[in-house]
Order: structure tokens, then C-alpha cells, then sequence
């Protein structure tokens, strides 16, 4: 009989049901997309209804199809869109309100008066965040405040909180397990990273009761046996990881310097520190990476919020295009230095800039810009953004060894040339590039012994090719200058 090792990855716009066999290669996969709601500009929520459908969706899909009588499924690890914020009844297991986006940005004002107050440094030196509204805390506090009747009944007790992993560990344990790993507590502004434990004083400063947190646990870790997961019951959930650090962890980044950056939604650039948590000047984030065996590793962060979005957009909101895979042909056809400056700040600018209300714009448009100088700036605009995080980190003395890249957007070679090119450095894609359910995968096959260590999972990686600059210094400084200028005008 195969045996195999079933990753759920609850990202931001769909819901995956990969399952991996032991060596780590894909043997099936179902995908599911759920809509987006934006109820007020700013605001962006998930019904969590629909994110439990489209999870337990592909996983029975996946288990009838391809897993059947003929496979088992050894261990499940659960990998998920970070920060963002649900909390639900007890006893019910009903939510008390949608869940509230990481992307959302409502708590911008309440952000503001917290900085005001002179809280960054305070909030940061324990948290390694910064005080935004993309962390879960004050998402939280604002579904205590204005949802009616959930402050009493939070302070009675009644109600728990979770990032979405949380939220589908309760319901695929039939609510006996309350609980998350160390990667998606240190996302919500209530973890303390260095004690590795919630955080009484910033419980207080938020206003939010004790009771609603969940058990934070390992990221390799026995969570739960699974009982209401169709023909995933008996299995145990024995890995989580916020999405990020998961990508982090199956592109094998483990020694420090080696960082990837994964092309999703969002873009985020993560470099792992090793056992030190360093402490950025430049507005990049420290977070937790992973914590194996109750050691914890760390990374600095580079988020940006819009990248693959930024093609989304093309294509349904503009609609140019009809499918992502036409930008690299017209792209091709179009010389990088067109002038056009298209900064996709729908939702605020997110690393270095932490600009909440800030707004997208396109800038030099001339009377023969077309669709392809726009889709041609959407892409450089996700590759200007990673130069805007590499810049940050060489001002904070880190320079990354290596740069794994991985998402959605890395199958197009044009996109990873003008990077390579934009940054000045090599980048490598992996044969693999479902790179964040392969380190759910890796983190539950490390609990069931599956895998020994992780020289053995380094092992594994494989290259699929490497992009090598080979744009001159000159025209790349002129490039980004122009990039640098648009920012500012916003
Ligand atoms: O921090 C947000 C991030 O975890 C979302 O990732 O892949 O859904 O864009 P993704």
C-alpha cells in the first residue's frame, strides 16, 4: 500500500488539498477558489463557512480520487494564509463574524494612536512586528468591540480565537483541540518571540481576555487526531506552519543567510537568522520560522502585500488579459525601460514603507501606452518591490546567500530574469515549486519519523533553474530610481 503525507494549504484566495509521497513529490492535488468580500474600501473578509467547505472539499476529493483503498495517509500537515483573524463559539463552533483578512486594514486609526502614543519600539522589541493593522491583534480587539454582545461573552469564557490553522485543527477535531504553532502565534502582535509565550502586558494593551487564545505548540507537533475529516479520521494533524514559514521550510532554507521568496498573493521575503532574533532598523519584521523540538529558529521578513494580486487585477478588474500566462509574451515584446510605474498599494503599502493608507497609482502614461507597457509594469512592480526588501536587509548588514524563489508567479522566466536582473544577484527556482504544502508535509513527516533530520530533507531539493543577472549596474540603478520616484509621489 503507498503511503503518503496529505497537506492542507488555506491561502488567501483558494484552498489546496496536496497529497505528498515520502520522497516529496506531488503524487495528487485539488484546488478550490472562494470569493473574496470587500464590504468597505479597505476591508477585506472570508466567510469562514466557505473556507471549511473548500478545505474539507479538496481533501475528500483528493482522498476518494486519487488516495482510495490503495493509499494511506501517514500524517496531515496544515499550512495557511497568516493573521488572518477568526473567533468562534466555544460550545457551537459558530464564528461571530467573518474572518477578518490579513490584507484588511480597518484598525489603520487605532494603529495610528498606538504609535502616537510611542508604543512601536515597546510592541516591536517583544513581538519583532510593527503596530499595523496586517497583524491579528487589533483585528481581534475590533470584532470584541463592535460585534454585539462578544466582549461579555469572550470575558465569560465562552469564545476562542484562532488564525484560520486554528480554526481547522477545532473543526477537524470535532472541537477538542484548541490550538497553533509558534509560526501563526508570532503573526498575531500577542506573542512574545523570545519567551515564546503569550504576552500578559500586550493582552492588556489590546484588551483582549486570556481564555480566547489557542495552546501554542511546535511546528513539527502531535495537534490532534482528526475525527470530522470524512476518510481523514484516525489521522493525526502532526505539522502546522504559517504559510510563509512553510515555503521557508520546503525550500530548506535552514542555514542562516538562505532566504526565500514566495510570489503568491502577497509577496514575502523571509531570511533565516538561525537561533538569534534579530532586530531590523529598517522596518523589516522578526518572526518565528519554525520551532522543532521547542527550539525556535528565526527569520526577518520582508511582506508585501500585492504581487500575484497585482496580475489578478489585471485580469478581472481591467481585464487585459484573460489568463496570467499571457503577461510573459507581451512582456517579452516589451522593452523594460517603457517608463510606465504601476505601484499596486491597493491595500496600503506593506515593507519598508508601512503605509496603511496609501493607494495604488500607474504614472507615466503616454499617448502610446498600451496593454502591454501596463502589464508589463505590473510585473516589475512585484520585481521592484523584492529590491525594495533586499535593500533594506543590506542596510541591516544581511545580505542573503542564497535566494530560493517559489508561488504561483515563478513559472514565468521573464519575471525571474528582470528579478535576477533588478537585483543584482542569482535566482533559483526548485523543481518543486508547491514549496509551502511541501514544508507542511516535511514538518508532519519530521513528527512521524518519516524524515530523521533536516540535512535529510535538504537532501530533497532539487533546482530547476537558475536566473543570473546580466543587466549593467547603470541601467538597473536607473530602473529602480524611477520605481523609487513613483513610490514617493504617492
Ligand atoms: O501574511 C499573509 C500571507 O500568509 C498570505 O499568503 O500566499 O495567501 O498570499 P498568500
Amino acid at each position: 500500500m503507498s503511503q503518503y503525507i496529505l497537506s492542507i494549504d488555506q491561502g488567501t484566495t483558494s484552498s489546496r488539498a496536496i497529497l505528498f509521497d515520502l520522497q516529496g513529490n506531488i503524487h495528487a492535488t485539488r484546488q478550490q477558489e472562494f470569493p473574496q468580500q470587500f464590504p468597505a474600501s479597505g476591508w477585506v473578509e472570508h466567510d469562514p463557512e466557505a473556507i471549511w467547505s473548500s478545505v474539507t472539499q479538496t481533501c475528500d476529493a483528493v482522498m476518494s480520487e486519487e488516495c482510495g483503498e490503495r493509499g494511506e495517509v501517514v500524517a496531515v500537515g496544515i499550512t495557511n494564509q497568516r493573521e488572518t483573524t477568526l473567533v468562534w463559539d466555544r460550545k457551537t463552533g459558530e464564528p461571530v463574524y467573518n474572518a477578518i483578512v490579513w490584507q484588511d486594514r480597518r484598525t489603520a486609526s487605532y494603529c495610528e494612536s498606538l504609535k502616537a502614543e510611542g508604543l512601536e519600539s515597546w510592541v516591536n522589541g517583544k513581538t519583532g512586528l510593527l503596530i499595523d493593522p496586517y497583524f491579528s491583534a487589533t483585528k481581534i480587539r475590533w470584532i470584541l468591540d463592535n460585534v454585539a454582545g462578544v466582549r461579555e461573552r469572550a470575558e465569560r469564557g465562552e469564545l476562542a480565537f484562532g488564525t484560520v490553522d486554528s480554526f481547522l485543527l477545532w473543526r477537524l477535531t470535532g472541537g477538542r483541540e484548541h490550538r497553533t504553532d509558534a509560526t501563526n502565534a508570532s503573526r498575531t502582535l500577542l506573542f512574545n518571540i523570545h519567551s515564546q509565550k503569550w504576552d500578559p502586558e500586550l493582552l492588556e494593551l489590546f484588551g483582549i481576555p486570556e481564555s480566547l487564545l489557542p495552546e501554542v505548540m511546535d511546528s513539527a507537533d502531535d495537534f490532534g487526531q482528526i475525527t470530522h475529516g470524512g476518510a481523514l479520521n484516525g489521522t493525526s494533524v502532526l505539522g502546522i506552519a504559517g504559510d510563509q514559514q512553510a515555503a521557508l521550510f520546503g525550500q530548506t532554507c535552514f542555514g542562516i543567510g538562505m532566504a526565500k521568496s514566495t510570489y503568491g498573493t502577497g509577496c514575502f521575503l523571509m531570511l533565516n537568522t538561525g537561533d538569534k532574533a534579530l532586530q531590523s532598523k529598517h522596518r523589516l519584521l522578526t518572526t518565528v520560522a519554525y520551532r522543532v523540538n521547542g527550539k525556535p529558529t528565526y527569520a526577518l521578513e520582508g511582506s508585501i502585500f500585492i504581487a500575484g494580486a497585482t496580475i489578478q487585477w489585471l485580469r478581472d478588474g481591467l481585464q487585459l488579459i484573460r489568463d496570467a500566462c499571457e503577461t510573459e509574451p507581451l512582456a517579452e515584446g516589451t522593452p523594460v525601460d517603457h517608463g510606465v510605474y504601476l505601484v499596486p498599494a491597493f491595500t496600503g503599502l506593506g515593507a519598508p514603507y508601512w503605509d496603511p493608507n496609501a493607494r495604488g497609482a500607474i504614472f507615466g502614461l503616454t499617448r502610446d501606452t498600451g496593454i502591454k507597457e501596463i502589464v508589463t509594469a505590473g510585473l516589475q512592480s512585484v520585481c521592484y518591490q523584492t529590491k525594495d526588501l533586499q535593500k533594506a536587509m543590506e542596510k541591516d548588514g544581511i545580505r542573503p546567500v542564497t535566494l530560493r524563489v517559489d508561488g504561483g508567479m515563478v513559472a514565468n522566466n521573464w519575471v525571474l530574469q528582470f528579478l535576477a536582473d533588478i537585483l543584482g544577484a542569482r535566482v533559483d527556482r526548485p523543481s518543486l515549486v508547491e514549496t509551502t504544502a511541501l514544508g507542511a508535509a516535511y514538518l508532519a513527516g519530521l513528527k512521524a519519523g518519516v524524515y530523521s533530520s533536516l540535512e535529510q530533507l535538504s537532501d530533497l531539493w532539487r533546482c530547476n533553474r537558475s536566473f543570473e543577472p546580466v543587466m549593467s549596474k547603470e541601467h538597473r540603478d536607473s530602473l529602480y530610481e524611477g520605481w523609487i520616484q513613483a513610490v514617493q509621489k504617492l
